[in-house]
């Protein structure tokens, strides 16, 4: 880099006396008749408002408050490739060269009134070019930092950054390198073209009578690089993801996130997350304005265990009439064995409170399948909620087939109707994705 002297003196001098720059006028003439003295090794610092007006990026808007509303934010639209983040009516964008922008770096701020500067096309080309313009010129060679004012995550106020650059290298690291205390710097990438950018506004100020500055007394070498070296690709960057973008797509994992999960770690379930889980549970749709469901947190492990026998004594009692082997029995009472291992259980019970009566069974038959296909729906939105909190949970239907046995041990009303119980733990195992399955067989069109 730069031998970026510690200690070393950097000078910062405003150019003053350039016109006002309108589509088609040459910057690069503009800067050789207004600061004859730019000299070899100078880092050119030039807000690239000037080069969108040179280069035309202008757009008419009409005068019209709305309309010209409507324009900017389909401008705002047309030059961003993602949005990341929106609150009320300022929108964060990555625009096609990776810059993340309030408003895809479209504003209004010095130019004519009624006129909408959008970003350079490509500053990396007009830092290039200016670059090279000075050499045709004045005989210099000269570093090009083009800037723009950006927010900035977790800190309040703007700085200004390079979004185009040329003859410097935009980044300088340390690995390898020691402090003075013979610490190695492993980490340690200075935006070099970015404390450039801040540095000249400094001096430019954003009131817009002194586009470019100059900073002097570094020594930088071209190393080819340019300003799109300072977008950290997405895969690298731990916060790639905007909060809408990363909201949108957490809404929509959440439901295929949620897998069956039968092996889990000795961690207790934390109660709050079964809590929580419940409480979205009853967000799920139900008839006539009821919450037909109910959960029963089983906290007892000798009314776990009570429960557990009765069912299997049930269980085995209804396989021995079946035509089966005692030994097939026994596998599959085997296999019931979660809701004893399991963290926690929770029974999910239909509580058809608030049916309609019918005189007719066909009715009261339909309105049942209502009531129930809504505690199917408590139950999966109880289900995605855990596994949202991180708790994994398998679905067993056995109370279904036990119904007595589960009131009479839990001590519930005879109008309580289980539907399944709920094996509850953090999962062993992170939970596999769900294979990409078609559904072309299940969306059914007429
Ligand atoms: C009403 C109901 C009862 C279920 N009973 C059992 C069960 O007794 N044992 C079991 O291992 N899984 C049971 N499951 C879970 C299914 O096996 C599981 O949802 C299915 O294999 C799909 O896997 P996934 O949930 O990971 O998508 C039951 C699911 C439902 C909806």
């Amino acid at each position: 880099m730069s031998d970026h002297a510690p200690g070393g003196t950097v000078e910062i001098l405003p150019v003053t006396g350039l016109p006002e720059f309108r589509p088609g006028d040459d910057v690069g003439a503009a800067l050789a008749t207004a600061a004859p003295w730019i000299r070899d090794g100078d880092v050119l610092v030039v807000t690239s408002k000037i080069v969108s007006k040179a280069e035309g990026r202008l757009v008419v808007s009409p005068a019209d408050p709305d309309a010209r509303d409507a324009l900017r934010r389909r401008l705002v639209e047309q030059e961003a490739v993602r949005v990341l983040a929106r609150r009320g009516r300022t929108l964060i964008t990555e625009n096609r060269l990776g810059i993340v922008q309030a408003a895809s770096g479209i504003d209004g701020s010095n130019v004519v009134g009624d006129e909408l500067a959008l970003l350079p096309e490509d500053p990396d080309v007009s830092a290039r070019r200016l670059r090279d313009d000075l050499r045709a010129s004045l005989g210099v060679r000269v570093a090009v930092v083009i800037t723009d004012t950006m927010g900035r995550a977790w800190r309040n106020g703007q700085t200004d950054n390079a979004i185009g650059a040329a003859g410097l290298p935009v980044l300088h690291g340390y690995a390898g390198e020691r402090d003075g205390q013979g610490n190695e710097l492993l980490v340690t990438e200075v935006a070099l073209a970015d404390e450039l950018a801040a540095a000249g506004d400094l001096v430019k100020g954003k009131l817009g009578g002194v586009p470019v500055a100059v900073v002097r007394g570094l020594t930088v070498t071209d190393d080819g690089s340019t300003a799109r070296d300072l977008v950290r690709p997405g895969e690298d960057d731990l916060f790639w993801l905007g909060t809408e973008e990363a909201m949108a797509r957490g809404a929509r994992a959440a439901v295929p996130g949620r897998r069956s999960i039968r092996a889990f770690t000795a961690d207790p379930v934390d109660p709050a997350a079964v809590r929580d889980a419940v409480a979205d549970a009853v967000t799920a749709p139900a008839p006539h304005h009821t919450r037909p469901m109910r959960f029963v947190e089983l906290l007892d492990p000798e009314r776990r265990t009570a429960l557990l026998d009765a069912m299997e004594r049930r269980w085995r009692h209804d396989l021995s009439s079946d035509p089966r082997t005692a030994g097939s029995v026994d596998a599959r009472v085997a296999r019931g064995r979660i809701l004893r291992d399991a963290p926690a259980v929770v029974l999910p019970f239909l509580v058809p409170e608030g049916e309609h009566e019918y005189p007719d069974a066909r009715r009261r038959g339909a309105e049942r399948t209502m009531f129930t296909v809504a505690a199917g729906a408590a139950v999966q939105a109880f289900l995605v909620g855990l596994s949202v909190r991180g708790l994994g949970s398998c679905w067993i239907g056995s109370t279904i087939f036990a119904p007595e046995e589960v009131r009479s041990v839990l001590d519930l009303p005879e109008s309580w109707l289980p539907v399944g119980a709920v094996a509850i733990g953090v999962p062993a195992e992170p939970p596999t994705p769900r294979p990409n399955g078609s559904i072309d067989d299940v969306l059914v069109k007429r």
